[in-house]
């Protein structure tokens, strides 16, 4: 079964909007495993903005499933994750101004810096995935650097409204899971996947975890946490 990892990040920031306790993405992180998620995840970001150093610390104590971390590939988040020690790493390109994350990275035009990440990141025992977009010339050059996983962006098929951009949208992320496969890269993909365009994504045979974050949030401050991830779970199944 395709996996699903649940990512916390917009429960920070309904509590940064007061910038008090609550609510707690840890707590949310331990109701998202109770309801059956296989994985934690979130992004600590430069600013800071929404998951802190003490969230991910207190995720790292009390996630039982899998944590992966997102991050940008820069020597302070290199050195984080070194001491934490999450199971996977996710690098993702980081703009400040941006809302969340926009694009993927550029594995060709970052190559040699992505490189020394993968290495020191590889050598403390944690599983490297690169945020991509679904393009080949990405999936090859993440095979060269030395990735365990791509993690392809679904954000243009999840954005598209047009039936036959949706199509070809899709037909590229299968296409795209299928070169990586074959590269030997483990496949996920993420970004604007919701309660209405996951089906598809998750039936992409290659296919091995699915991260989504604002929908299950979502859902989740109207009927529930346990009920939000249940609900996603079916789906993906
Ligand atoms: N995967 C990656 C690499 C991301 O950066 C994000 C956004 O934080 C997600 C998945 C989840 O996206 P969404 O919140 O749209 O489900």
């Amino acid at each position: 079964m395709v996996r699903l990892g649940v990512n916390v990040d917009h429960v920070a920031t309904l509590r940064e909007a007061r910038k008090s306790k609550l609510p707690d993405p840890v707590a949310a992180a331990v109701m998202a495993e109770m309801a059956g998620a296989h994985g934690i995840v979130c992004h600590l970001r430069e600013d800071r903005r929404h998951i802190k150093d003490k969230d991910l610390y207190l995720l790292k104590e009390m996630v039982k499933t899998h944590l992966n971390m997102e991050m940008a590939p820069t020597d302070e988040m290199v050195k984080i994750a070194t001491e934490v020690v999450p199971d996977m790493v996710t690098l993702v390109p980081e703009r400040r101004e941006e809302l969340t994350t926009e694009g993927g990275l550029d594995v060709i035009a970052n190559f040699e810096y992505l490189h020394e990440a993968i290495m020191i990141l590889r050598a403390n025992n944690i599983v490297v995935s690169l945020f991509i977009a679904p393009e080949i010339n990405q999936i090859k050059a993440a095979a060269r650097v030395k990735a365990d996983y791509v993690e392809l962006h679904t954000g243009v098929y999840a954005r598209a409204e047009n039936l036959n951009t949706v199509a070809d949208e899709l037909e590229k992320i299968r296409a795209m899971a299928l070169a990586a496969s074959k590269l030997g890269l483990g496949v996920s993909a993420g970004h604007g996947l919701n309660y209405q365009n996951v089906r598809e994504i998750a039936a992409i045979p290659q296919m091995e975890e699915l991260n989504i974050g604002h929908a299950i949030i979502a859902k989740a401050v109207m009927v529930g946490m346990e009920r939000a991830v249940r609900e996603m779970l079916e789906l993906i199944r």
